[in-house]
């Protein structure tokens, strides 16, 4: 069973730029990049480094502990040293809000 859970507004997430927030137990990234929304986990796969302070770098962010890139789309890291992809999340706006989809 899957449900939408509204973690931000859209004001919150400006034109390339990154918001982290706490949803539940999880910790998610929210990308507002090339003029859509992406949500990833915001910790990296490799180590405990969180990516809101990497770069976002047009459909990718950059890990800011050893440079591994990310694909926000995928979740699929580009290089070493991360080999696990991040999880990725469906989102949707509604009436200004950003929603992410949870899987019960
Ligand atoms: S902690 Fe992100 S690449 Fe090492």
């Amino acid at each position: 069973m899957s449900r939408w859970v509204t973690v931000a507004s859209v004001a919150d997430c400006r034109a390339g730029e990154m918001h982290c927030v706490k949803v539940e137990k999880l910790r998610v990234l929210i990308a507002n990049t090339e003029g859509q929304f992406y949500a990833v986990d915001e910790l990296c796969s490799h180590e405990d480094a969180t990516l809101c302070q990497g770069a976002l770098q047009g459909l990718r962010i950059k890990c800011p502990l050893h440079g591994s890139r990310f694909d926000l789309l995928t979740g699929q890291p580009l290089e070493d040293p991360a080999t696990e992809p991040l999880r990725t999340y469906p989102v949707r706006v509604e009436q200004e809000q950003i929603q992410i989809r949870l899987e019960d």
